[in-house]
């Protein structure tokens, strides 16, 4: 409290020069040093100070606004709430209660107060309030995270559940944008810009399938070499041409993958150049230069097929193997390109749906439809972790 000169003549109460949201803190400090310690000394600063900053019962002074982020208003909401649940002596013009209901409802609910947002990201609190600061356009989760704990802890104290429907309201969007519920694991902040697609959500996703992809079809006992476990072992039976082109698939959505993501481009170019080196060998198979290319590729060697599929499968494998060779393009431009990166197609949105010469009747469904579905969304599986990376960006 010697740093504290809000109480001294010619100077603010609550405020710490440059700091304003600080003032809040250094209350929560004295409020929790007197309820642990019974020593009041500080307390009568703390009242003094939470009541000059208070505004309209908003914390929203006209002073601080040039910068004010919702996160520095929930401090101060935080502190009152604290001085309400720890019976502080109120004899101001506003109860310590009050307070924290005020910053609650300019958050929530004032329109001219940019808290919580509906109109990117599917909701969520901005970090700063006004437009022209750059705060603006992130989503972080300090002030959702402050927001959560004024709104619970409202409950808690009133029993009100509209509180308690925005606790989980906003826990429920955190949990989905911020929280990465397999590692618990929180990011700092998300981009409204980008729709805030750099999410946990979506790195939990990319991180579990790659995972999945890697243990499951570049198996350990087979020396991480790519292996389809219902085609490869079964020569004599496995003749399905979507079976014997799926390698092909994962190979090249993986080497897509591992550029897109570089946390994992070392996990997925391993296993890819253990699996190309085998799959080399395996292509010493008939055809005009005798190089045409068997199926289980874990072989390393000619296993007896030949077909398009096979050689579709090792070609898209033998490309992404470049990935690491090419030189004249850094990696980063090996990636797909966008419509601000480089991409230079043209848009239509409303593409494909002015004519009605597509539609088509549907004939019934027949077994075989629904084996081709069984392997569709088999392919599914792969083909999500390269939806995935796309929405991982760098
Ligand atoms: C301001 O508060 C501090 C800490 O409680 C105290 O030591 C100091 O005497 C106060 N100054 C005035 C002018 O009240
Ligand atoms: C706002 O600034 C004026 C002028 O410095 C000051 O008198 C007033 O106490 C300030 N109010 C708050 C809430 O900081
Ligand atoms: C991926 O698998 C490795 C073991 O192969 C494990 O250590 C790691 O935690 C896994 N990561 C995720 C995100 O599942």
């Amino acid at each position: 409290m010697s740093y504290y000169v809000g109480n001294e003549t010619g100077q603010t109460p609550g405020v710490i020069p440059n700091k304003w949201y600080e003032g809040s803190v250094l209350f929560l400090c004295a409020l929790y040093y007197w309820h642990f310690t019974g020593d009041a000394t500080y307390n009568e600063e703390v009242r003094v100070g939470l009541e000059w900053q208070s505004g309209d019962s908003d914390f929203l002074s006209s002073n601080w606004s040039q910068y004010m982020g919702n996160d520095d208003q929930s401090f101060w909401g935080v502190a009152a709430m604290t001085a309400a649940e720890l019976n502080l002596t109120e004899y101001g013009q506003y109860s310590w209660l009050s307070l924290a209901q005020g910053v609650f409802n300019t958050q929530t609910q004032d329109p001219s107060n940019s808290g919580w947002d509906d109109t990117s990201c599917g909701g969520g609190v901005r970090w700063q309030q006004y437009n022209y600061m750059k705060g603006y356009t992130m989503k972080n989760a300090i002030s959702n995270g402050l927001l959560f704990q004024i709104s619970a802890r409202l409950y808690r104290y009133t029993n009100d559940p509209d509180y308690a429907t925005w606790a989980a309201k906003i826990w429920d969007w955190s949990n989905e944008y911020l929280i990465n519920n397999q590692t618990w694991e929180i990011a700092d902040s998300v981009n409204t810009t980008q729709d805030c697609a750099a999410q946990a959500k979506w790195e939990a996703a990319i991180y579990g399938l790659a995972n999945k992809t890697l243990n499951e079809f570049f198996p350990t006992k087979y020396g991480d070499i790519e292996y389809e476990p219902t085609c490869d072992p079964f020569p004599t039976q496995c003749y399905d041409a979507n079976n014997l082109v799926f390698k092909g698939h994962t190979s090249s959505w993986l080497g897509f993958t591992a550029l897109l993501v570089p946390q994992i481009y070392k996990d997925i170019m391993n296993r890819l150049q253990t699996t190309a080196k085998a799959a080399a060998a395996a292509c010493t198979g008939p055809g005009q230069d005798g190089n045409q290319c068997g199926s289980a590729w874990y072989q390393s060697k000619y296993d007896g097929r030949t077909g398009m599929e096979e050689q579709i499968s090792a070609a898209d494998l033998f490309s992404v193997n470049m990935i690491p060779f090419i030189h004249s393009r850094p990696q980063k431009h090996l990636a797909p390109l966008t419509s601000t990166t480089g991409g230079s197609s043209t848009s239509n949105p409303n593409a494909g749906m002015n004519d009605n010469t597509h539609k088509k009747q549907f004939a019934p469904v027949t077994t075989g439809d629904r084996v081709g579905a069984g392997i569709l969304t088999a392919t599914f599986v792969v083909g999500l972790i390269g939806g995935v990376s796309w929405l991982f960006t760098e």
